[in-house]
């Protein structure tokens, strides 16, 4: 017995990285995953490797209509939503002067309004049940985990798109958060600090990505010099695995959750970036 056992969950982003650890971490305690991701053939491979059956969901989820298609992928495969996770994204970085509206558009596109999109289109799956509980006196409760970042939460220099997209996401949760709680939908954020996926790779060595409305192919990474500051900077002493970042999205799907609620969860080993109301 799992403790997410029948559970359907939607991982977004989950065809690498974070992502494909927090479907692995779902299905190993029982639930369904959707796996969704831009990337098909890596989104299949996760699928494949589940402990449960689980569905591959292939698309651009800032295209028109992809949000909705992926929460209706869960709602026809498995007749019901319980778990939704927002985590695909990835960083477009420049400094303020030199971001163009494209850039920072797209920042906000991936970050903000495809997690706002992706919960719209689950609302009625996750409210409508609950509304039927409550009426027979039964608490179910239900998950929301939308990812965001250290530098989000306190900014970061040369991150003024991708900062900007992850702090707006802190404010839908917690909007959220309070629209639902008489739902019994627990929505919370996790703010990650340096987890060693090919967002933190050597620059250079982990290949290019489409970005933004126009297509262009930025290279994804972080230069070595900051790579090398990581350890210092980490009171933990280095970055974190997929794995163990997954552990702290993990927490915020499974019962041990039940009364956290419009909550941000650093999963940063103790790296703090300085600035925090
Ligand atoms: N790695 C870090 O240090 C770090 C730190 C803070 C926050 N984060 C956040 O964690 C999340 C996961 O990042 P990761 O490090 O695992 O990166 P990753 O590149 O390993 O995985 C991200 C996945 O999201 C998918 N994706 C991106 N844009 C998409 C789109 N438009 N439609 C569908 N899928 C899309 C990618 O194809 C990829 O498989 C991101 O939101 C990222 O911003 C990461």
């Amino acid at each position: 017995m799992g403790e997410l056992d029948g559970r359907v969950a939607i991982v977004t982003g989950a065809g690498r990285g974070i992502g494909e650890q927090v479907a692995r971490k779902l299905a190993d305690a029982g639930a369904h995953v959707v796996v969704s991701d831009r990337d098909g053939a890596e989104a299949e491979a996760v699928v494949g490797a589940l402990a449960t059956p689980g569905v591959a969901h292939v698309g651009d989820l800032t295209a028109d209509g992809v949000c909705d298609a992926l929460v209706q992928t869960a709602i026809d495969t498995y007749g019901k939503l319980d778990i939704v996770v927002n985590n695909a994204g990835y960083a477009w970085d420049g400094p303020i002067h030199k971001v163009t509206d494209e850039q920072y558009q797209a920042m906000l596109d991936i970050h903000t309004v495809v997690p706002f999109r992706v919960l719209r289109a689950a609302a009625p799956h996750l409210r409508e049940p609950a509304k039927k509980e409550k009426a027979e006196g039964v608490e179910v409760f239900r998950k929301v985990v939308n990812v965001t970042s250290l530098s989000g939460v306190m900014g970061n220099a040369g991150q003024v798109a991708y900062a900007s997209g992850k702090g707006a996401v802190v404010g839908l949760t917690r909007a959220v958060a309070k629209e639902w709680g008489g739902f019994k939908i627990n929505v919370n954020c996790v703010a990650f600090g340096v987890i060693e996926t090919r967002l933190t790779a050597s620059i250079g060595t982990v290949g290019e990505v489409e970005a933004g409305s126009s297509g262009e192919r930025i290279t994804l990474g972080v230069p070595d010099v900051v790579r090398q500051n990581f350890g210092m900077a980490i009171p933990l002493g280095r970055p974190a695995t997929a794995e163990e970042a997954a552990r702290g999205v993990y927490v915020l799907c499974s019962p041990a959750s039940d009364y956290i609620h419009g909550q941000v969860l650093n999963v940063s080993g103790g790296l703090s970036l300085g600035m925090a109301s």
